[in-house]
């Protein structure tokens, strides 16, 4: 039996009803961007979160460069973040011509190491935008105490840890602001590219709203200039459908997750490891195989038509784009090891029973060959 890496359609049966209500709304309603059902989502948002101001935007990606620019990131500034990312961190924080600092990362946890940020700290460093990855978030204690005593900002990217908690805090709710994707693969996934913004800070929700809609004020004029940031009203409508149903399915990620590692226990990998003050989502269930062994499961998991992938087979600062900022391999062991040897399972709440033995049977019989 073939077991895909996402089942995105399957996530979205037991609401189509619902769904085709919302289209019939947003289809007679002539709002098509923002307005009524994009502000409804975001309090619903706000609330889910405990926050002050949710603020729905593009994608995730919009919504990390919107708060770089609200926080006033630009030339002449540094921005800490990790190097295992998707390109967009450090993308986004290059495209308002700051300059993206790479702090290596955990070994065990994916994320970034805490001995290893205060390095990373100079008299230039405007922020840190800790990459909450897999669905696990960052040590979000000492990166605060960092960040307080040096005095910058903390940009938490929860794009793949919507739910999750540090201390029973959730994703998003740390920082001076918290950021969301709702691509179509994330826990909470919209039917297309939709993001999100939260923060307790009035001034920066201000801020946030202002720059989604180019900067424009009352009056027709512009201080500062922001851009075309908005959230459409159906993705809005599709997201407000499933928020409630997010904890059970966080949930049942977890569930998976307990007997993934039951399973797999006793093989020659590492299976994903949840700190004992944190609340893991299971965005991707992410395995290690040391010794160059990743590869070759992974082509065996594609035999046995298995989904699988790697996130990520490159580390940030070792790909061109970020080539003039002088990183070389070697400047940043733990992430370029991990990228050689991370490789993420299926997982995803309706994965069945059946399913889930077709994946561990496929992986215990490239380990019993080898
Ligand atoms: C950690 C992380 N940040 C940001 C993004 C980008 O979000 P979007 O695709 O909504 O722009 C992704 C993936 O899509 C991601 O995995």
């Amino acid at each position: 039996m073939a077991v895909p890496l996402y089942a995105l359609i399957d996530n979205n049966l037991p609401r189509m009803a619902e769904f085709r209500e919302a289209f019939t709304e947003v289809a007679g309603s002539g709002q098509f961007i923002l307005g009524p059902m994009v502000a409804d989502f975001e309090r619903q948002l706000a609330d889910y979160c405990g926050v002050g101001h949710a603020i729905g935007v593009g994608s995730g990606t919009d919504a990390l460069v919107i708060s770089l620019m609200a926080l006033g990131v630009g030339p002449g500034d540094e921005v800490i973040t990790s190097p295992l990312s998707y390109v967009h961190t450090a993308g986004s924080i290059l495209r308002l011509g700051a300059t993206p600092v790479f702090c290596d990362i955990n070994p065990r946890t994916y994320n970034l190491a805490i001995n290893s940020l205060e390095g990373c700290v100079t008299e230039r460093t405007k922020a840190v935008v800790p990459v909450h990855l897999y669905g696990q978030m960052c040590k979000m204690g000492p990166i605060m105490e960092i960040a307080g005593r040096h005095g910058f900002k903390v940009l938490e990217d929860g794009d793949q840890a919507i739910g999750a908690r540090y201390d029973g805090r959730l994703a998003g709710t740390i920082g001076d602001l918290g950021i969301f994707s709702f691509f179509p693969t994330k826990n909470l996934a919209a039917m297309g590219d939709a993001g999100a913004v939260v923060t307790d800070d009035d001034a920066l929700a201000e801020k946030v709203r202002k720059l989604r809609v180019h900067g424009l004020e009352p009056g027709y004029t512009v201080h500062d200039l922001g851009g075309n940031f908005r959230l459409d009203a159906i993705q809005a409508r599709v997201l407000s459908i499933k928020l409630p149903d997010l904890e059970e399915q966080n949930q049942r990620r977890r569930e998976l997750a307990d007997r993934y590692a039951r399973h797999l226990d006793d093989l020659p990998l590492s299976t994903p490891m949840e700190a004992d003050d944190r609340l893991h989502t299971y965005n991707h269930y992410t395995v290690r195989v040391r010794s160059g062994g990743r590869d070759a499961l992974a082509g065996h998991l594609d035999a046995c038509e298995i989904g699988n992938r790697v996130y990520y087979p490159r580390p940030l600062h070792l790909l061109p784009c970020f080539e003039h900022l002088g990183y070389a391999p070697g400047s940043l062991p733990v992430a370029e090891q991990a990228s050689q040897e991370v490789l993420s399972l299926p997982i995803y709440p309706e994965m069945t029973r059946a399913q889930q033995d077709e994946v561990v049977e496929a992986v215990r019989d490239y380990f019993r060959a080898e």
